[in-house]
């Protein structure tokens, strides 16, 4: 891949993913063409990676439907895709991890030990490995984004990081792999996460509220839903991901909701 890629026309524009394309990585792929007009060239990876995942988390079971990926990223004219496997990507006595050591303390990070070092680890090796000029991340995965900006600038990379905003279903549910995992109930409760979220928006734009005052009400709002059990919710500056009071903008609203063994997240920044 190293190799290929002192090739490549430039810009390249690299889209990570983990696989079981939906809407929401399509439209990354179509954020990537664009930037990479006529001349230069787009990549998507694909790989599960195995470092990011905690004991418990469902690493073995995630969705691999690698050809209709490929058929998928093909429809979207994707000129490459680049899906190593664990041991291509692994030395069994690997030692060295990339770690973000604030941004990471709160939110995901609190329930999901050294997931983003996992993260930042795998991003760094697909950045040497593919070497492009922009990668694209959803702003669903907003503490992602934020980790990686920083990875970015404190290590200074030659990589431009570029946010998309959250694909959504007609619901407002945020689409994602683990969508699938949902059973009929849990999806139809699955779309008060985002309607929480949007009416506590609505809440700090008419009048002061504090912090805690929406953190509860986005709880109670999510908890409506019998199957929901909130593992987090957060009101926090969109830079630093430190709680703050919400009178003054910008303002991010993030959520983890557990529906039995599925969590999913959701956020809203606020202007
Ligand atoms: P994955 O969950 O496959 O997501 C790949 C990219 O798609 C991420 O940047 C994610 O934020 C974005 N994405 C997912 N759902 C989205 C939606 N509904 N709208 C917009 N963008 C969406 O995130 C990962 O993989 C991994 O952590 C990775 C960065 C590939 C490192 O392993």
């Amino acid at each position: 891949m190293q190799q290929l890629a002192r090739d490549l026309p430039r810009p390249v524009v690299l889209v990570p993913t983990m696989g079981a394309l939906h809407e929401g990585h399509l439209a990354l792929v179509d954020r990537a063409r664009k930037l990479a007009g006529r001349k230069g060239c787009t990549v998507a990876s694909i790989f599960v990676n195995p470092r990011q995942f905690g004991p418990r988390e469902d690493y073995q079971k995630y969705p691999r439907p690698f050809k209709r990926d490929c058929l998928l990223l093909r429809e979207k004219g994707c000129d490459l895709v680049f899906a190593p496997t664990p041991a291509n990507m692994y030395k069994p006595n690997a030692s060295v991890l990339v770690t973000e050591s604030q941004l990471e303390t709160v939110m995901c990070g609190v329930s999901r030990p050294g997931h983003f070092a996992g993260v930042c680890t795998v991003v760094t090796k697909l950045f040497h490995l593919v070497q492009p000029d922009i990668a694209i991340f959803g702003e669903k995965d907003f503490q992602q984004l934020a980790i990686l900006r920083r990875m970015v600038r404190d290590l200074n990379f030659s990589v431009r990081i570029v946010g998309h905003p959250t694909v959504r279903e007609p619901d407002g549910l945020a689409l994602s792999s683990r969508n699938i995992y949902l059973n009929a109930e849990e999806r139809r409760q699955a779309p008060l996460i985002q309607r929480a979220l949007r009416d506590a928006e609505e809440k700090l734009r008419r009048r002061p509220v504090s912090r805690r005052a929406l953190e509860s009400s986005i709880r109670h709002w999510i908890e409506r839903g019998p199957l929901a059990k909130v593992d987090y919710v957060a009101v926090v500056d969109p830079e630093t991901l430190q709680s703050k009071e919400p009178n003054k903008l910008p303002v991010l609203l993030a959520t983890a909701v557990f529906f039995g063994g599925t969590r999913l997240i959701d956020n809203i920044l606020v202007k």
